[in-house]
């Protein structure tokens, strides 16, 4: 592909749960503390889904925001791509909920399962679409209701995940502006590191497979951290060398909210320093595919991101998924 366009952010948006659950919230539940969650999380409360909010319902919010924001109508798209693990039903697709709910009668829409990694994998997605110019008004979501899929009794799990969305809307352009460069991985040795193995075709929903407790998050939280700071480092000096910039360069940095310590550690071996990362985990907690598209329209709406700086996205998650993108604003 021989021309300049490039996938550009120009609307975003955010919904969250109105229920907050706070680590002493947590404390009432299960055996840990606020000491110890804030200290190897960074976390002091997330946002809970009631039973009458489902993923769309946060998804189309954030969705509306950002095509509001764009000044795009819904009926002007041409794609959706909703990046969730945590889909309202098995079929049909969220995306086609959402893309009903927005009117948005133009686009195809489909999911697109990479995790906490989603949102990098969905820009990076319809960064392809725009480059061969088969998309013109993209709309990328993020959205997950990880508590649905938590076992409050599991101390190691239900501590870490909170529920919302995220969105944004793509356009092409051609003034130097959007995705610099984006690289994804992925490798599957680690699935069961973090997986949910109940409620597929290996184990479908029965009374045994609801009773061995199999439709809830298994995760090896100090494996994958490892190989998290490992892998994100990794994939960053990638897109540094593609866009021929160097750490220095960067402007904000935008880790996934999974753990304080990850991000802490990643922008620390990279060299970029604390001012210029953004986390929002001790509110949100790890809102998994959502936590970067959230964590990026409250920047803005903050005023810290300026026309011309360069944005960082670094993410890993369940797959196990990872990716980094550059994106100049
Ligand atoms: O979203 C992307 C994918 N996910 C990740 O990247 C997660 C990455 N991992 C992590 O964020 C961290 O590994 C955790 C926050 C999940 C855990 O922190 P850790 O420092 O790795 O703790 P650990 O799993 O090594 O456990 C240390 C101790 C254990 O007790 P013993 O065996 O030392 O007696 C755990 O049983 O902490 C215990 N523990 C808790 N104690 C109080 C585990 N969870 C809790 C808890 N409260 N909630």
């Amino acid at each position: 592909m021989t021309n300049n366009l490039r996938a550009a952010i120009i609307g975003t948006g955010h919904s969250l749960p109105e229920k907050i659950l706070t680590n002493s919230d947590l404390e009432r539940i299960v055996e840990t503390s606020d000491e110890w969650i804030i200290t190897r999380t960074g976390i002091k409360e997330r946002h809970i889904a009631r039973a009458d909010e489902f993923t769309s319902t946060f998804a189309v919010a954030a969705a509306q925001q950002a095509l509001d924001r764009a000044g795009v109508k819904a009926s002007e798209l041409d794609l959706i791509i909703c990046a969730t693990v945590c889909p309202d039903m098995a079929l049909p697709s969220t995306a086609c909920l959402i893309q009903s709910q927005l009117g948005a009668k133009r686009a195809a829409a489909f999911d697109l399962v990479a995790a906490c990694s989603g949102f990098i994998y969905a820009l990076t997605v319809a960064d392809q679409f725009i480059r061969s110019n088969t998309a013109k008004r993209i709309l990328i979501i993020g959205a997950e209701l990880l508590s649905r899929y938590v076992d409050y009794t599991d101390r190691a799990t239900c501590v870490i995940f909170g529920d919302g969305a995220g969105a944004a809307v793509i356009v092409p352009k051609e003034d130097g502006s959007g995705l610099l460069a984006s690289r994804i991985q992925s490798d599957g040795d680690y699935a069961e590191y973090l997986y949910i193995p109940g409620g597929g075709t290996r184990h479908p929903a029965t009374y045994e497979s609801v009773d061995s407790k199999l439709h809830y998050i298994k995760m090896k939280g100090n494996e994958l951290f490892k190989i998290a700071v490992r892998n994100m480092c990794e994939v960053s000096n990638l897109v540094f060398d593609d866009a021929k910039i160097t750490a220095g360069d960067i402007n904000l940095l935008i880790p996934h909210q999974a753990n304080q310590r990850i991000a802490d550690a990643v922008a620390d071996r990279l060299g970029i320093p604390q001012e210029k990362i953004y986390g929002n985990i001790a509110r949100i907690g790890n809102t998994s595919s959502a936590s970067i598209p959230i964590a990026l329209d409250e920047c803005i709406k903050a005023g810290r991101v300026k026309s011309g700086d360069i944005l960082m996205f670094v993410s890993f998650g369940a797959g196990v998924t990872w990716g980094s993108a550059l994106v100049r604003w």
